[in-house]
């Protein structure tokens, strides 16, 4: 790839986008002193913990962590990458970029791309008018009509009827140029003998897979009876793989965001009923068990997933596994049960009961966990003791994924109840299946750590991965005395020198307070105002805090010798410790001349620390 963008347009970008107009698009933001808050994008949440600053062009989450500047807010938000954001922020603040230059391979690959599309959209129309229009699209209509779906779905999901016969695609495609042979590579027609093909769909109702532009860029298509196979999908392409998407996206991904979750369905038919119902964030994978990639396409609008699977055991099965992987992708995923009420599918309880029904059914929806503790106790109830600890190390790894301690604790305290098991010996299997120190328990480490006495505007900020104390022997004080100190720095950096000379460079305690340090001073010897490369997670986030903290800066000269002299006291004190300890070794072993030298010099470090 050699398509980079200058540096100089990216400092251009950089100094060009405004963050808060940036995030304002997807954040109602509210001015807050200095800062801006609003509700997190990143995970849900009832009060406001997310919080940008103009000033230096930040964000950061007190609840989640999620942290950085205007690119990486895009990044996230979108899924796009840095050149992609770089192209849409250079198009929204009219700064040009230099035309990228593809490679050759690269620029075939892009005219096939377009040229697919092209084709699927057109075969999409041809379909989509044999539907709407055409007499030989009657009995899909009636088909349709019967199954109760309404006009505007038929057009808002683009169905279609294939004609019933051999070549009707093929025929129709020629007014377009599009040989037999390229349908055959798009898809839409076999290959028989050599130089013989036919079309793939025929006499089938067509769903249109759109993107999120709503191209077309696959189909699948439904029998109008009960023969077999009931469905035929597009083959998967170098353009298409159905793992990466999702049926209903192209209509639901405004809802899904304005709603908060995603409804989960299994068919094409229950998206359709459910959009029709007015829940247009239904979505469904695309006849296959659920891809990771899926959920991380819904986690990337969303932070909950309710799944609406079938009722029947294959339907609970698939509900299950598709459960594990949004929860281990860190979305909160509820389950609907159907089971009961004499519905097979979502579609079914709609068309028969009504969206009552469904409305009051999902009300009723059980957490993933829970619904799994059921589903296994359905299975086969645990009775002995070695049953109980395999039937909570079956659970544990989605109980684990629970990010509210409130919540996890609530199952735990459910299970110990339900099998007669201590709190205790619950917690610890759980624990017991612990992967690893995981990235998140990393991260808890430092950022957690900080106590901030001088947030005011406390009460509004939750922050459940706080308080644990920094380490162990870092004291309070010193600890406070780092972060104000990084911080009185950034205020004014000719404190930068003053702190060398009084301290030198060394005697951070905090590794991450360190690594701050040296990259602003290493910043300032460059003579370069921006310190961070936007690489290193955990100091970002660190710093991000330090910056969000309220101190008095009129006091900040008197606040910073404050500092140096308690991080100063606390090095002497721990000189006067070692010194003591050294004394009593050399009294012990006769040495009284050195031991009084000693006590002189210890003396003399507790007086010159007094002045
Ligand atoms: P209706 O019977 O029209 O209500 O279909 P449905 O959308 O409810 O589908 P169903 O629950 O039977 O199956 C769920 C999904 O699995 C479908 O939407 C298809 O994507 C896929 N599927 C079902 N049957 C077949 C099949 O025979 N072949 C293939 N390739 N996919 C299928
Ligand atoms: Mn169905």
């Amino acid at each position: 790839m050699n398509n980079r963008i200058p540096e100089e347009i990216v400092e251009d970008i950089r100094l060009t986008a405004d963050i808060v107009e940036i995030i304002s698009g997807y954040v109602t933001l509210q001015r807050k002193g200095k800062n801006y808050l609003g509700l997190c994008p990143f995970h849900s949440e009832k009060t406001a913990s997310f919080t940008v600053n103009a000033e230096k062009q930040f964000f950061h989450c007190f609840g989640c962590q999620a942290g950085g500047n205007v690119f990486s807010f895009l990044m996230q938000k979108e899924n796009w990458t840095f050149p992609e954001t770089m192209r849409y922020l250079a198009e929204r603040y009219g700064i040009s970029l230099p035309e990228e230059e593809l490679s050759q391979a690269q620029q075939q690959e892009q005219q096939a791309r377009q040229r697919w599309i092209q084709i699927l959209n057109w075969a999409g129309d041809f379909f989509h008018e044999r539907l709407i229009t055409a007499p030989e699209g009657a009995l899909a209509r009636t088909y349709l009509a019967e199954r109760g779906v309404s006009a505007q779905m038929i057009l808002d999901f683009r169905l279609g009827y294939a004609p019933d016969r051999w070549d009707a695609l093929i025929e129709a495609m020629r007014k377009h140029q599009v040989q037999p042979q390229e349908l055959a590579q798009a898809g839409l027609a076999v290959e028989n003998s050599p130089q013989k093909y036919y079309d793939r769909f025929r006499h089938r109702v067509i769903y249109s897979i759109m993107d999120r532009r709503k191209q077309t860029i696959a189909f699948g298509g439904r029998v109008l009876d009960d023969s077999l196979p009931k469905y035929l999908n597009s083959p998967e392409t170098q353009f298409f793989q159905k793992g990466r998407r999702l049926y209903g996206l192209h209509q639901a991904h405004q809802s899904i965001r304005e709603k908060g979750f995603a409804l989960l369905a299994e068919g094409y038919m229950d998206v359709i009923a459910l959009h029709q119902a007015g829940w247009l964030n239904a979505v469904a994978s695309l006849g296959t068990a659920l891809t990771k990639e899926q959920a991380k396409l819904l986690h990337q609008i969303t932070q909950r997933v309710m799944i609406s699977y079938d009722a029947d055991a294959a339907g609970i099965q698939a509900a299950l596994r598709a459960g594990e992987m949004l929860c281990q992708e860190g979305l909160q995923v509820n389950v609907i049960n159907l089971q009961g009420t004499g519905a097979k599918d979502p579609d079914e309880l709609i068309q028969s009961q009504g969206e009552e029904a469904f409305r009051a059914i999902i009300e009723r929806a059980e957490t993933y966990v829970e619904f799994k503790y059921h589903t296994m106790m359905t299975e086969h109830t645990p009775r002995t003791i070695p049953e109980k600890a395999a039937f909570i190390a079956r659970l544990a790894p989605d109980i684990l994924a629970v990010k509210s301690p409130v919540e996890r604790e609530g199952y735990e305290r459910f299970l110990s109840y339900e099998l007669g098991l201590t709190l205790e010996a619950v917690q610890r299997e759980i624990l017991a299946q612990t992967p690893g120190s995981s990235k998140l328990a990393r991260k808890r480490e430092y950022s957690g750590a900080i106590k901030d006495i001088s947030v005011n505007n406390r009460d509004t900020i939750n922050r459940p991965l706080d308080p644990t104390p920094p380490l162990a022997t870092v004291p309070q004080g010193v600890y406070q005395a780092e972060w104000i100190l990084l911080r009185l720095i950034d205020e004014d950096h000719s404190r930068i020198a003053l702190l060398e000379a009084e301290l030198g460079l060394s005697f951070w305690r905090i590794p991450a307070h360190e690594k701050i340090f040296l990259a602003v001073w290493e910043a300032w010897q460059k003579g370069n105002k921006r310190a961070f490369v936007y690489d290193d997670e955990e100091m970002l986030n660190v710093w991000h805090r330090i910056l969000l903290k309220e101190i008095d800066t009129s006091q900040g000269d008197k606040i910073f010798r404050d500092c140096v002299r308690t991080i100063h006291n606390a090095n002497v004190e721990e000189n006067v410790e070692d010194l003591q300890v050294k004394m009593a070794q050399m009294e012990k072993s006769g040495d009284f001349t050195g031991a009084v030298a000693l006590l002189k010099q210890i003396g003399e470090r507790l007086r010159r620390d007094e002045k």
